[in-house]
């Protein structure tokens, strides 16, 4: 079994749990005071996991990223406190990022705060949202606006669950995957896991021969970034890369027709030709990234909207400050840099 720990220095302790079959002992993580959320997709898929939580204290929500709103978190903030949740109580959130994310929030918000325990069934949720304790829902202003910083006391990662996971949803996991594959020099992580010589190896689904290694690489990343900057005042912010781009689309979409990793890719895309463009990256590495997205097929939708209508969202985007868009951009392989003096045209320019 892998453990990876983060130990901020608030003395707040997040224990990553990776194996395969780790799901089979589950019973030797819960009791009676543990909620379990999940949604009716994984409901259906995984009843027998359900079956071991009493009936009353299992939340379902609906699924989809739409759903990932107010009105689902005051449903499950009701049914809480409806079955009368106490401080000593635990949430297990099982499910994708946005079972997680909107657990993770009703842990934190819930009576001031409860102990959370998450179990990421996609992907994209083991290898990068179950971990670090971002929570939280969209808003019609945005993704992610409400929310809160709040670690999982446990993350139990499982390989198995991806058994069931569709082809699709695997690559939009590989999308974040991507993400860390060139940030990884950024990330001051005291292992070298070449995860871009890695993804490089592979034509498109056979990665998932590595992908128990490729799982433990990004949550160690991860992990390490989280812990010298649980909060995000400088460190964390690489873990955006593309995101300003992908926030952008994505509130455009109105969640529905483009998923999260999907839209990374896009703004990783994005990121990389403003790289080039601007004279940072040379003709060789953004090809190698182009080939990269391409090769995982993450660039297969067509994404096309007003470009003001994207530079808008993304100046409203809540990593801007003092009205210039931050945005990071990729420097050499594996790394990434932070520039705040990036002009409006260019950012135009490197919309596709
Ligand atoms: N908190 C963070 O740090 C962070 C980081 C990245 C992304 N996110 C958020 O994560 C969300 C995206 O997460 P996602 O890609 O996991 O999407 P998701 O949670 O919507 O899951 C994708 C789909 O797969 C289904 N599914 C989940 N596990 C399955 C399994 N094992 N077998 C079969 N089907 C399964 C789900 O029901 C859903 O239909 C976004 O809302 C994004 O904002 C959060
Ligand atoms: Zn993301």
């Amino acid at each position: 079994m892998e453990k990876i720990v983060i130990s901020s220095n608030e003395n707040i302790k997040s224990e990553i749990l990776i194996e395969k079959g780790l799901i089979n002992s589950i019973e030797d993580f819960i009791n009676d005071n543990f909620f379990l959320i999940t949604n009716d997709t994984l409901a259906k898929l995984y009843s027998d996991i359900v079956k071991k939580f009493d009936k009353k204290r299992v939340i379902i929500i609906k699924d989809g990223e739409k759903y990932k709103n107010i009105k689902t978190y005051t449903q499950i903030i009701n049914k809480l406190l409806k079955e009368k949740i106490e401080r000593k109580d635990t949430i297990v959130a099982l499910g994708g990022g946005v079972v997680g994310d909107l657990a993770g929030f009703c842990a934190s918000s819930v009576l001031r705060g409860v102990k959370l325990i998450q179990i990421p069934t996609t992907l994209l949720a083991m290898c990068d949202s179950s971990i670090g304790g971002k929570t939280g829902f969209n808003s019609q202003y945005g993704k992610n606006l409400i929310g809160s910083f709040y670690l999982a006391n446990k993350v139990l990662i499982d390989p198995v669950f991806l058994n069931t996971l569709n082809e699709y949803q695997y690559k939009c996991g590989l999308g974040e995957i991507v993400k860390y594959a060139l940030i990884e020099k950024s990330c001051k992580c005291e292992i070298n896991y070449n995860l871009l010589d890695v993804l490089s190896k592979y034509q498109s689904l056979d990665v998932k021969k590595e992908i128990e290694y490729i799982i433990k690489a990004c949550v160690h990343l991860k992990a390490r970034v989280v812990e010298l900057d649980r909060l995000e005042g400088s460190l964390r912010k690489i873990l955006n890369f593309g995101h300003t781009y992908a926030h952008a689309v994505e509130t455009l979409s109105n969640y529905k027709k483009i998923s999260h990793g999907e839209a990374v890719a896009y703004g990783i895309n994005c990121a990389a030709k403003l790289s080039y463009n601007l004279g940072i990256i040379d003709r060789d590495y953004f090809n190698r990234i182009d080939y990269l997205l391409n090769k995982f097929q993450l660039l297969q939708k067509e994404i096309k909207y007003k470009k003001t209508d994207i530079i808008e969202i993304m100046k409203q985007d809540k990593k801007v400050e003092n009205q210039k868009i931050n945005l990071l951009v990729p420097t050499a392989p594996a790394v990434v840099g932070l520039f705040d003096n990036i002009d409006l045209p260019s950012i135009e320019a490197s919309l596709p």
